[in-house]
């Protein structure tokens, strides 16, 4: 009888170490393990600025954020379109936060424009220290967003980014997990530095993720002291009350940054706020919808299964009723990408659902999907790597995703898009407010 035992319990573990040795084969060519982080160090004075970035603020604004070690420096910023030749000049505010021990550096904002559209300015930051560049985004279609997740500064990070550099975009989408400082709050700071070359030259549209969160009982409940200092997204021009969600529009795309960790029940002010900016889209002048929020609705990786559950409840109604493209989440360290879906079945006329969690981060990727695969997924792999959405005009998208390990020439998954505003029976059951919408369909 224990011979028996033995022999079953050994061909378990055979089986076992053949079902692994099969999976772990599966993934042998696209297994990246975490690589170390980089600590980018401030190499200027301290009047100087650093952890430049810009992002876009209205229709043709943009706001310049940096920091100097230095109080005393004004917030202003010099433009113009001749390298250091500067015809404009814009005041804006500054701030700085406390974090236990840590105290930041002068957090600067300064909202530059009117500016014109597919032009390249050049600009100083408080009248100190190098000259900075920057494409404005084009006027109409084409425009090409970059989109990448879970970005971190690890070398892993900066392979994605030299990736992202590689080939021209007009807008990169980040739907959270930035630093991963995780309440350390030079990695803040190293990660402004780390990211500066990209993002003074692109404007860089960011919501935020769990690690962007950083409460501490009683001293700091509210959390996102952080992140809503250093990276101020246009909320208040989007009508919303929070940093945390927001959306603008570009070159006829309505983007729509959600918060994942924020109230998103019916009755919060992030329900009303997406209910009421969903109800303004014009989709004869913007014909895409796109989403970005972190902890995915949809997900077959064996990683943070159901987090984004309670979201998902509360809100696909409203963004299928509004007809909304694509939703782009991040959080889990991997590559997904679903068919049309709403209410956990396939719809012709739901978003597609994409899981761009990929960019970098020090936690290394989430190797396992559930098995076996779910029918609405339709490509799945752990691998580092970043997503273009090419909009290309008003009826048809292109997304690709871009391994770090290959060149970017190489495209891993690829799909047509085709906007749900110019699908006649999606629009037929369109059950919405906008009326110069539904006009069209008359
Ligand atoms: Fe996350």
């Amino acid at each position: 009888m224990e011979k028996f035992i033995q022999r079953v319990i050994s061909i378990f573990i055979t089986i076992f170490l053949f079902l692994h040795l099969l999976q772990a084969k599966h993934y042998d060519i696209d297994r990246q393990p975490p690589r170390k982080l980089i600590f980018t160090p401030h190499k200027r004075s301290d009047s100087d600025p650093q952890q430049v970035h810009i992002s876009l603020v209205g229709k043709d604004h943009m706001r310049v954020s940096w920091i100097t070690e230095a109080k005393h420096v004004s917030s202003n910023v010099e433009y113009g379109k001749v390298p250091g030749k500067y015809n404009a000049k814009a005041t804006g505010e500054h701030t700085s936060y406390h974090y236990f021990l840590y105290s930041s550096g002068m957090i600067h904002h300064v909202t530059i424009g009117p500016l014109e559209p597919s032009t390249t300015y050049f600009y100083r930051c408080g009248g100190s220290g190098p000259e900075f560049s920057f494409k404005t985004p084009p006027p109409q279609f084409p425009i090409e967003f970059a989109v990448v997740g879970d970005l971190g500064q690890t070398e892993w990070t900066s392979s994605t980014l030299s990736h992202v550099e590689s080939r021209d975009y007009d807008v990169l989408l980040l739907p959270g997990d930035l630093s991963y400082a995780d309440t350390q709050q030079p990695l803040w700071d190293s990660f402004g530095r780390l990211v500066e070359p990209y993002a003074s030259q692109r404007p860089w549209m960011v919501t935020e993720g769990n690690h962007e969160i950083e409460t501490f009982p009683i001293i700091y409940p509210h959390g996102f002291k952080a992140y809503n200092a250093r990276w101020l997204m246009p909320y208040a021009e989007s009508g919303s009350t929070s940093n945390l969600y927001y959306s603008f529009e570009v070159a006829g795309t309505h983007v729509v940054m959600l918060g994942s960790y924020t109230d998103f029940d019916a009755d919060s002010d992030q329900y009303r706020w997406l209910e009421a900016d969903l109800a303004k889209v014009d989709r004869n002048k913007t014909p895409w919808i796109v989403v970005l929020l972190h902890a995915p609705w949809y997900n077959t990786n064996t990683a943070h299964q159901g987090e984004g559950e309670d979201m998902r409840k509360a809100m696909e109604e409203l963004l299928y009723k509004a007809r909304v493209d694509v939703v782009f989440a991040g959080h889990v360290h991997a590559y997904e990408r679903f068919t049309r879906i709403f209410n956990e079945k396939a719809d012709p006329c739901g978003p597609i659902h994409v899981t761009i969690g990929d960019g970098g981060n020090r936690e290394g990727l989430a190797l396992m999907f559930k098995t076996p695969a779910s029918p609405l997924s339709l490509y799945r792999e752990p691998t580092f790597g970043h997503g273009r959405l090419r909009v290309v005009n008003q009826t048809h998208a292109y997304w690709s995703w871009h391994r770090n390990n290959d060149s970017n020439a190489v495209v891993a998954d690829e799909v047509w898009l085709q906007s749900l505003s110019t699908s006649k029976s999606c629009r037929a059951g369109f059950d919405h407010h906008t009326s110069s919408f539904l006009n069209d369909e008359l």
